[in-house]
């Protein structure tokens, strides 16, 4: 658990609720994984677990590189000091402005999902006199272990390898675009147990694929999925671990030139680093249930388990006013609908109004998955800190931009 004077310190400073990361820890994490990969392998950082700039700079001076899916996680990126020609553009249903934003800002390598988004790459290449790097996102055929699979059977996420099957003619008429490599991304929460088996069955799929192509591949994309718990107590795998899972990359012998490996990851880079600081501002009893209301609801944390679309994760509340459990409460948050729940019966020491919780493991896919605009609250700050010592201070903004603002930004854009 985070050092309670710490949480407390921080809570009083910057106001609850309060998401604050941990520099030292996303460095381990970091540390862990580049110390695992094969030799000469990347690791992506997935801007979606948590585009918070300073997060991703502390990512990137640690030696990762990323991946990004939209124009505003290609802001952050820009603005944590990323260079824009080595982000990898991922992500389905890119937009035409969205790829013709990346190539005049400087982004070269894309991951395409589709013959549409090709053409569409190829077409806004083209107008920009540029070249871009793709690389193929294959669908597997076979899905993973994992607690949100994203490939396997049907999905909207790449190519079906027999739809690439003997279309080398065609791939090759796309003149703006080197076609690099593949893509496989399986999916989310892979146990440890699993990592082994999905990744060979990632170079399987790149190994027939290049045959079925006839083309070397420079770049195998392997994706990840390195597990890691949300918003509850625990740990995710350990470097051996990842180790002995990563072997089967390393050990792999290749039929052609052996590409590059990469890694993307979100969960496990990121989780760990972050704890959400709660205040409690009222308990009540009603129907013989103990309600406990925090500041922070599914509109900070957790909304689409919120809301029921995904399983409910087990939110851990740690108390930083340290005390034996007294019963099983309900932690509910402030917002008006009975959807906003974000424990049923938690452990708790008797809580009174006032009173900090902590929630651990938040630093992957809380505050930006979460409601954020719903009863228009404001969102909490959030601080990237070493020690308790504070590096960067945010606070996400929203609001209404008006057809004025919009018009403004498209004459900026218009005008290098
Ligand atoms: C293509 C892709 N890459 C990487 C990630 C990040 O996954 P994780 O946070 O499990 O590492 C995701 C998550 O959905 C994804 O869709």
């Amino acid at each position: 658990m985070i050092d309670r004077d710490l949480a407390a310190g921080l809570a009083e400073r910057f106001g609850t609720p309060l998401y604050l990361y941990d520099a030292g820890c996303l460095e381990a994490r970091a540390r862990a994984l580049l110390e695992a990969v094969p030799r000469g392998s990347r690791i992506l950082y997935s801007f979606k677990a948590n585009p918070l700039p300073a997060v991703a700079e502390v990512l990137r001076r640690a030696g990762c590189d990323a991946e990004v899916s939209s124009a505003g996680e290609l802001a952050a990126a820009l603005a944590a000091g990323y260079a824009p020609g080595g982000l990898l553009f991922t992500g389905p249903g890119k937009t035409e402005e969205e790829l013709a934003g990346a190539l005049e800002t400087g982004v070269r390598r894309f991951s395409c999902e589709s013959w549409t988004e090709l053409e569409r790459l190829d077409a806004a290449a083209a107008r920009l006199a540029a070249t871009a790097e793709v690389l193929l996102r294959i669908n597997p055929e076979v899905p993973p272990r994992a607690r949100l699979a994203m490939g396997g059977g049907a999905s909207r996420f790449g190519f079906e390898p027999p739809a690439l099957a003997g279309r080398g003619v065609r791939l090759r008429g796309l003149r703006r675009l080197r076609i690099l490599g593949v893509h496989v991304y399986h999916g989310t929460q892979i146990p440890a147990e699993s990592l082994a088996a999905t990744f060979e069955s990632g170079l399987r799929l790149a190994e027939e694929l290049a045959e079925a192509l006839d083309l070397d591949w420079r770049i195998v994309d392997l994706g990840g999925g390195f597990p890691w718990p949300f918003a509850a107590a625990g740990e995710g795998p350990g470097a051996g671990e990842l180790r002995g899972a990563l072997a089967v990359v390393a050990g792999h012998s290749w039929r052609r030139p052996a590409p590059e490996a990469w890694f993307e990851s979100g969960r496990f880079l990121a989780a760990s680093s972050g704890t959400l600081v709660t205040r409690v501002l009222d308990v009540r009893d009603s129907g013989g249930k103990r309600f406990v209301i925090v500041d922070a609801g599914i509109n900070h944390l957790g909304g689409m388990s919120g809301l029921g679309r995904l399983a409910r994760p087990d939110i851990t509340f740690q108390p930083v006013r340290p005390g034996e459990p007294a019963g099983e409460v309900d932690v509910v948050g402030p917002l008006c609908t009975p959807l906003d729940v974000l424990a049923c019966g938690a452990r708790l020491p008797d809580c009174d109004p006032g009173d900090l919780l902590c929630v651990p493991n938040t630093g992957a896919y809380g505050l930006t998955a979460s409601l954020v605009g719903f009863l228009s609250r404001r969102p909490p700050a959030e601080v990237v800190h070493r020690e308790g010592s504070v590096l960067a201070v945010h606070r996400l903004r929203h609001g209404y931009e008006t057809a004025a603002d919009r018009q403004r930004d498209y004459v900026r854009h218009a005008q290098p």
